[in-house]
């Protein structure tokens, strides 16, 4: 197994995540109270772990799709061009749904997303982002809920990557390269 060239600090640890969670599933339900059942749409791949256990606090009824859109690469900066690479299972027209993201950083994927997913006439469209880079916005975006703000730091764990590793941590760092 090689060795990282680079070091991980802790930025936010695995028992504050939980208690974020829990906060924010009790705004989310009594956001959604109304809801038949709401659709919580994962933005693949660094959404997996937020969502997991975001949906488990949801003390309602949903249910899970999943939309994978095209990412960094394996580079550390933000690429512009937004593709779907996999769309969701079911339809949400109609429906309420929550869109969850892992970072919202320069804000082009959300935008391109919500841009997509409203054309499909769901009832309500909102938005649960784990993390927020306010300082790297390009794009005017905001999510409804978001877990954490951070600075300008490139993170990594909690199902989130750097290129493909370190999504298995189950505490969020920021990335410190040694070399
Ligand atoms: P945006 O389109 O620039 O807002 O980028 C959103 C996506 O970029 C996120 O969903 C992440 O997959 C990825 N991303 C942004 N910042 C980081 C980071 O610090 N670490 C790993 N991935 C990131």
């Amino acid at each position: 197994m090689g060795e990282r060239p680079y070091v991980i600090d802790e930025l936010i640890s695995a028992k504050t995540i939980a208690a974020r969670i829990e906060a924010l599933a009790r705004d989310i339900e009594s956001y959604f109270s109304d809801t038949e059942k709401l659709v919580v749409v994962g933005l693949l791949r660094g959404s997996f772990v937020f969502i997991a256990d975001l949906v488990r606090e949801l003390h309602m009824p949903v249910e899970v799709d999943f939309m994978e859109t095209s990412s960094y690469g394996n580079a550390t900066t933000s690429s512009r061009e937004v593709r779907i690479l996999k769309d969701l299972r079911g339809e949400i027209e109609g429906r309420d749904v929550l869109l969850v993201e892992d970072i919202v950083d320069t804000g082009h994927t959300l935008k391109h997303v919500l841009h997509m997913l409203s054309g499909r006439k769901p009832q309500r469209l909102k938005v649960c982002a784990l993390l927020d880079k306010p300082a790297r916005r390009e794009v005017e975006i905001k999510a409804d809920w978001v877990g954490f703000e951070i600075p300008d730091e490139f993170v990594v764990g909690y199902g989130i990557d750097y290129a493909q590793s370190d999504r298995n941590l189950p505490h969020i760092g920021a990335v410190r390269f040694t070399e």
